[in-house]
């Protein structure tokens, strides 16, 4: 019987380059790493869109501030906008309906809900959070560390919005809400006290900082959780909010160029509360801050 002649077998070839133990590609090449590149090329994507929406927003802000203001009887002019004088409260009632929705897709493409819940999650024991808004912090705080939660703001539409989104939560947790500002005088005293995006909205963010570390209980233990925004690292960026300060502040209520950091070296400050970690972003603008109230003992030394 003929022989058949033998069929064409190709020989599976390796598609993947062949690593050595020294992270050398076969061909004597280093391998590309791929989790520097994801890990930059995500840093690089999220600053690109916060710098877009800071350049796009600036624009927006000078035309729709002016209509808007009229509409509403709130100043137009923007030689009256300081925090000595111009009080963003009307700004928060007005917005406070459509807050999330505004800033929702913001938030999530600047990676923000991850910021909050890396953050709101070392959240425990008797928790104030000052500035509380609309509630977005709600879904991080982990009820099995949570002994009480003081959600606190001095907005009344905010707040209000926020207890009506409270209502999902109040199997988890139990929670009293109360319409105060931030710099008052606290009357009670808190293992953790949270602010996210409150400092760059308030009057006098040193008197607010103050009134938060006071909030503490006077212990170690204590922290204060902050998620805040301002100046950056950079001339070029600062030049752009600063040119644009008084629009951001009468649409949006938020004084986006404070340097925030050097808060934290004013000697009044620095009396009260001491920084455990700093983490910022966007260009240095975000600052993720673990803080903690200089205890009675500290103070005395000075
Ligand atoms: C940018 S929003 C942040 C809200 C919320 N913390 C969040 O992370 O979404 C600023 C909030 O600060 C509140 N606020 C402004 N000035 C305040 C003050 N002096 N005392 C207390 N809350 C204030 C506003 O009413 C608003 O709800």
């Amino acid at each position: 019987m003929a022989k058949r002649p033998p069929t064409f077998q190709p020989k599976a070839t390796p598609i993947r380059p062949k690593i050595t133990p020294t992270g050398q590609a076969g061909n004597g090449k280093p391998a590309p790493r791929l989790m520097p590149i994801l890990i930059g090329g995500g840093l690089l994507y999220v600053t690109a869109t916060y710098v877009s929406m800071v350049v796009f927003k600036s624009k927006t802000d000078t035309e729709k501030q002016q209509d808007e203001h009229h509409h509403h009887g709130l100043p137009t002019h923007s030689s009256s906008v300081t925090p000595g004088s111009y009080d963003t409260n009307p700004v928060w009632e007005k917005l406070a309906r459509n807050y999330d929705k505004e800033i929702g897709s913001d938030e999530f493409v600047m990676g923000i809900g991850l910021m909050r819940r890396w953050l709101v999650g070392q959240a425990k024991g008797d928790v104030l959070e000052a500035s509380t808004g609309t509630g977005r912090n709600f879904e991080y705080y982990k009820p099995d560390q949570v002994t009480s939660a003081t959600f606190t703001d001095k907005s009344e539409s905010m707040l209000s919005e926020a207890k009506s989104k409270f209502e999902q939560y109040k199997t988890k947790f139990q929670a009293r809400f109360e319409q105060i500002n931030v710099d008052a005088q606290p009357t009670q005293k808190y293992d953790t006290v949270v602010d996210t995006f409150g400092l760059c909205s308030c009057g006098d963010p040193e008197e607010a900082l103050i009134s938060l570390a006071r909030a503490c209980k006077p212990n170690e233990e204590s922290r204060i959780l902050l998620l805040e925004h301002g100046r950056s690292h950079y001339d070029w960026l600062n030049r752009i909010l600063d040119s644009n300060v008084d629009k951001h502040v009468m649409r949006w209520g938020c004084w986006w160029n404070r340097d925030l950091m050097g808060l934290f070296e004013r000697e009044k400050v620095k009396q009260h509360i001491e920084i455990v970690k700093v983490y910022r972003w966007h260009l240095g603008t975000t600052c993720y801050i673990v803080a903690k109230p200089r205890t009675p003992h500290k103070e005395q030394e000075k």
